[in-house]
């Protein structure tokens, strides 16, 4: 059975891993940052010592193709995941599904026999949209989600705009978006949550991806003294953002559906100790794997925030992203239990509550994920790790659903 090189693959990911940490030792390479730019720039080095053309389209999604005369000009079966990173991120979140999709061409490649159709491993602009929103946005340009001229001109936390800072960075492909169009998509992810080790399995056969809505709420009330304003006679935004974010929670868990409610981010102003806040402005994160439950708890929200604009407060509310529930192609997801069992390892099917590049390219090809554990169910933090044999296992299986995908002839 052909399998993955493992110390390549664990070394690659320490490598990519150490790329763009701060002084405090801190990872993070949001998205056409500087620190972003030196990632990509390590990945495209390696696609290149593998002998892979590499494309790079208008959207910074970078792409390694390995095809041969025999299968040129057929749509190729597309790995891969992303490489930029949140906030003092983990290691492992997107760069082992891009890393382990180069690996399993190497390793395919190597074995000296030939798809039927060729192998491409991409990487994917913004999939974590810290920096710009929406995220998942370098795979909803290729899926025809947006257009790639509304996504080069997104404006970013700092104020730039992705355009700008492809071109900054060097990533402003030439290839239009959609150039490459998958014959099919799988993408290996570590799970990011703690089914998978709470039940002592390795693999995760992902059938279906949660609802994600993003939004962006502006409250306006009056600054004033800190010491001179009884309370009866404030219009505190810094109080009325904090029971928005108690709003969420007691409405996220009152009930046992799977919903779950974030408030990331919070900027008060003018923020100084002694003023009344005058402006809240933060992002709420509501996701659920159920499309109409997801829009009774955006309603719930709406209500709210009309409730507080009857005591005073001016609201303003941005989308920043919206995605329905994603379903993925049964078929893929068999071969992925299929390809376990062949292994010797246990899986489960399950749902991701992570948003990913393959819930996007699955509106435009068959598509499915492979999960592996995530220690404690810890990710988007330092502390995410994964064992090397559960990441070796991972890639193993995603090399042998290539294979089976690829009919590979001697
Ligand atoms: O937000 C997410 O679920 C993904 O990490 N972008
Ligand atoms: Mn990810
Ligand atoms: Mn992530």
């Amino acid at each position: 059975m052909i399998a993955v090189d493992a110390q390549r693959l664990l070394g690659r990911i320490r490598e990519l891993g150490a790329v763009g940490r701060d002084g405090e030792g801190r990872l993070t390479r949001l998205a056409a940052s500087d620190t972003d730019r030196q990632g990509r720039d390590l990945f495209v080095g390696w696609l290149r010592q593998a002998g892979l053309d590499v494309a790079i389209d208008r959207i910074g999604n970078i792409f390694g193709i390995w095809q041969s005369a025999g299968n040129a000009g057929k749509a190729p079966l597309l790995i891969g995941s992303h490489i930029d990173t949140v906030i003092d991120a983990g290691i492992y979140d997107g760069c082992y599904g891009v890393l382990a999709g180069l690996e399993v061409i190497e390793s395919l490649k190597a074995s000296g026999l030939s798809p039927s159709r060729p192998l491409a491993v991409a990487a994917f602009t913004n999939e974590e949209g810290v920096r710009f929103s929406p995220d998942m946005m370098g795979s909803l340009v290729l899926a025809g989600g947006v257009d790639v001229e509304a996504a080069l001109a997104a404006v970013g936390t700092d104020g730039s705009t992705l355009g700008q800072e492809l071109a900054r960075i060097g990533y402003a492909g030439d290839r239009e978006p959609g150039f490459l169009k998958p014959h099919l998509y799988v993408e290996l992810h570590i799970e990011q949550g703690p089914v998978l080790e709470r039940e002592g399995i390795p693999i995760g056969a992902v059938e279906t991806l949660q609802g994600i809505s993003w939004q962006r709420i502006t409250l306006d009330g009056v600054a004033n003294h800190a010491g001179t304003t009884p309370m009866s006679m404030r219009c505190d935004a810094g109080y009325a953002a904090a029971r928005v974010v108690t709003f969420l929670h007691d409405l996220a868990g009152a009930s046992n559906a799977p919903t779950v409610a974030t408030v990331g981010t919070m900027r008060l102003e003018p923020n100084a100790i002694n003023v009344i806040p005058s402006r809240a402005v933060f992002t709420v994160d509501l996701r659920d794997p159920d499309e109409q439950r997801l829009q009774a708890q955006e309603a719930a929200l709406a209500a709210f925030l009309e409730r507080l604009a009857a005591e005073g407060i001016t609201v303003s509310v941005e989308r920043l992203a919206r995605f329905e529930p994603v379903i993925f192609d049964g078929q893929v997801v068999e071969l992925i239990e299929a390809a376990a069992r062949k292994r010797g390892l246990a899986s489960r099917r399950m749902t991701s509550g992570a948003g990913h590049d393959a819930q996007m390219i699955a509106c435009i090809a068959p598509a499915a994920m492979i999960f592996v554990p995530s220690a404690g169910g810890i990710s988007h933090s330092p502390r995410e790790h994964t064992e090397d044999a559960e990441l070796v296992a991972g890639a193993n299986i995603l090399l042998d659903v290539v294979a089976e995908l690829a009919e590979l002839e001697g």
